[in-house]
């Protein structure tokens, strides 16, 4: 093994297990107790990331040169109803890793920390795209956790040498999301309805707010250039470039439906509170790494579709 995926039993930790098998390297995973991952070629532990000696013990074992970091609460709807929990998890966890890794001896691994382009938050007018130097202005508990993990990864790359590379996810979708996210809860109601399994209504929550949205498989070959070609101690966006407003995800989704549906506002969808437009600036990410998007937002939509079409029968 000499790569490291933490965090891969959710959504994206397949996928870039995947990418990282094709581009040639070897790696391992971690996954929680309760979470199922089998991929040939992977070896898989079960890891809680609520200590320090679970993961040292990991790293002492297997010494691998890259460790991407995914492990986290990702919900931003969740982190207004769990906030301790995103806290544990999203702040703790990565301070178990960092000190595990400047626990061992000799031992130098490059680092990916994921974190969000919810980091920006409320921007001021004229900052979109916003590019990586932009003041922070988190607007929920989720973006401050990943806020706090990018400052933690900061001062540990100044202050010990640590080869860590940053990156700002900007929302990402693709087959296998949880339908807690709005593209994927949308190609589930749709597909629902057009299986007959609920009245043709779809329930939405702010349709307003405007996000840049990839998919996963360009995500990840970010990650993995980003990995070989990033800077340490920079902040890297990841993201399309183009911000869309929920309403046209929503739009684009009717257009590909075969019913007629009506669209409903469902009161407990909308959030106490929804930054109204993110957009990623990447000029950096392809500067550094020649990275380039491949995947367009329709096509990433339709593949979302027809896998649900497929899981209930009528593909
Ligand atoms: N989930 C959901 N469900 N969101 C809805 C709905 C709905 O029915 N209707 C409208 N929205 C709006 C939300 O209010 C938000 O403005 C936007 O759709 C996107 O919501 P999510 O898909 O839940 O994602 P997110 O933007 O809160 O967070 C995602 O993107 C971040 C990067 O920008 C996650 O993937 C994070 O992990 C990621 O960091």
């Amino acid at each position: 093994m000499d790569t490291l995926v933490i965090g891969a039993g959710g959504f994206v930790g397949k996928y870039l297990l995947r990418q990282l098998l094709e581009e040639g390297r070897d790696p391992g995973a971690t996954k929680l107790p309760r979470e199922h991952l089998a991929l040939d070629g992977v070896e898989v532990f079960d890891l809680e990331l609520d200590n320090q000696r679970n993961i040292q013990r990991l790293l002492m074992e297997h010494r691998p040169a890259q460790i991407y970091h995914l492990a986290a609460q990702s919900s931003v709807a969740v982190s207004w109803k769990e906030p301790q929990l995103t806290v544990d998890v999203n702040i703790k966890g990565v301070l178990y890793l960092l000190e595990a890794i400047r626990s061992i001896e000799d031992y130098y691994p490059r680092i990916l920390l994921v974190g969000s382009g919810e980091e920006y938050g409320f921007l001021r007018k004229g900052a979109c795209p916003v590019t990586e130097d932009e003041p922070l202005h988190p607007g929920n508990l989720y973006a401050v956790t990943k806020a706090c993990q990018s400052m933690i990864g900061s001062v540990y790359a100044r202050a010990y040498g640590m080869a860590i590379v940053m990156v700002r996810a900007f929302n990402h979708i693709g087959v296998g999301q949880s339908p807690q996210f709005v593209a994927a809860d949308f190609a589930l109601q749709i597909a629902e309805i057009e299986a007959g399994l609920r009245p043709p209504v779809m329930k939405v929550g702010n349709l307003a707010a405007k996000r840049d949205f990839s998919d996963v498989r360009d995500v990840v070959r970010a990650y993995t250039a980003l990995m070989a070609k990033g800077y340490a101690g920079e902040i890297y966006n990841v993201g399309s470039g183009h911000a869309v407003a929920i309403q046209e995800i929503l739009d684009i989704l009717l257009e590909l439906s075969r019913e007629f549906i009506a669209v409903e506002q469902d009161p407990h969808r909308m959030r106490p509170s929804d930054v109204p437009l993110i957009e990623a600036d990447i000029r950096k990410l392809r500067e550094d790494t020649g990275w380039r998007q491949e995947y367009p937002l329709r096509e990433s939509l339709q593949t979302m579709l027809d896998d649900n079409r497929r899981r209930f029968g009528i593909g």
